[in-house]
């Protein structure tokens, strides 16, 4: 089966950026001249999904005036004659089909994801988290489609990660099924240092089977009264199997202050429009240090 439908979850508070996301979805702050839930759409569109299911929440609605059409601002542009721009502002519109859902509670990740049940159906589907931006030649979630179409089981996208960086993850131990694929065998929720002897951390991407539904809605509220992803991640790899994969490319926490600096660093050094400039700039910065 095709992967069709993606779950983008936007729902949490935010409280690591915050006093920044008070009032502004931490999803619509800007790497360079776009916010960065854009870059994940853009992501998604890119890798042929069709449809895209943001969960949101009270105050998140900027997310979902983001990629809607503006009458008023469509109008006033091509009166001003910016057409380009007008342009530029209705394609972000006409990127993709999107439909939000609601949760209610920001009651944590697995939470999230099993308020799309009832929009995603019996099909697999992909999961982005809001605020995990990847950049690579090859978009992220594209990899990871090509490698279920071969497998036909659910995938996690990983990256290798230092020893005093696991308790920052979940994190993999698995047997190795073929280059940067492993079949996963265990799943560990910030193990504790000297606990797991993978550095195999997952990411904010995923392909699950529709069977995680039944998984979450069994699932118990876990630490600080949230369904967490990682035990029914771990409960579906055994049920069905999954793979763990290592993607080609490069993720930034953009809803961490230094992720989010080091992402805007990247992709400015990426932007046709500033890249020679900013990286003398770079330079010079560096320099004075
Ligand atoms: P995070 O833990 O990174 O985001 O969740 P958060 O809760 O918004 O941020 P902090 O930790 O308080 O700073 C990963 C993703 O899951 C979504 C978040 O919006 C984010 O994109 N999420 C999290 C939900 O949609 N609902 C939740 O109940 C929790």
């Amino acid at each position: 089966m095709n992967v069709r439908k993606a779950v983008i979850p936007v729902a949490g508070l935010g409280t690591r950026f915050l006093p920044a996301s008070k009032a502004i979805p931490k999803e619509m702050l800007t790497i360079v001249d776009r916010p960065t839930i854009q870059y994940i759409v853009e992501e998604v569109v890119a890798s042929g999904i069709e449809q895209i299911i943001f969960i949101t929440s009270a105050g998140k609605s900027a997310i979902e005036n983001h990629f809607d059409y503006d009458f008023a601002l469509d109008h006033v542009l091509h009166e001003k004659k910016k057409t380009r721009l007008a342009e530029e502002i209705n394609h972000i519109a006409n990127l993709i089909d999107i439909v939000s859902v609601r949760q209610k509670k920001p009651m944590g990740l697995g939470h999230a994801i099993w308020m799309a049940r009832k929009v995603v159906g019996d099909e697999p589907f992909a999961v982005l988290l809001g605020d995990d931006l990847v950049l690579s030649e090859q978009p992220c979630l594209k990899q990871m489609i090509n490698l279920y179409n071969e497998v036909q089981e659910s995938v996690v996208a990983i990256q290798r990660v230092s020893e005093e960086e696991t308790c920052q993850y979940g994190i993999v131990e698995g047997r190795e099924h073929s280059p940067r694929v492993h079949r996963v065998e265990r799943m560990v929720e910030k193990p504790a240092p000297g606990t797991t002897r993978s550095d195999m951390a997952i990411i904010g991407r995923y392909i699950l089977d529709p069977d995680i539904f039944d998984i979450l809605g069994k699932t118990t509220p876990g630490h600080g009264g949230e369904i967490q992803l990682t035990d029914a991640l771990l409960a579906l790899a055994n049920r069905r199997g999954m793979y763990a994969y290592e993607f080609e490319g490069t993720r930034f926490d953009a809803g961490d202050k230094l992720g989010y600096l080091k992402a805007i660093l990247a992709f400015a050094l990426r932007h046709p429009d500033i890249c020679e400039n900013f990286s003398d700039h770079i330079k010079e910065v560096a320099q004075s240090l």
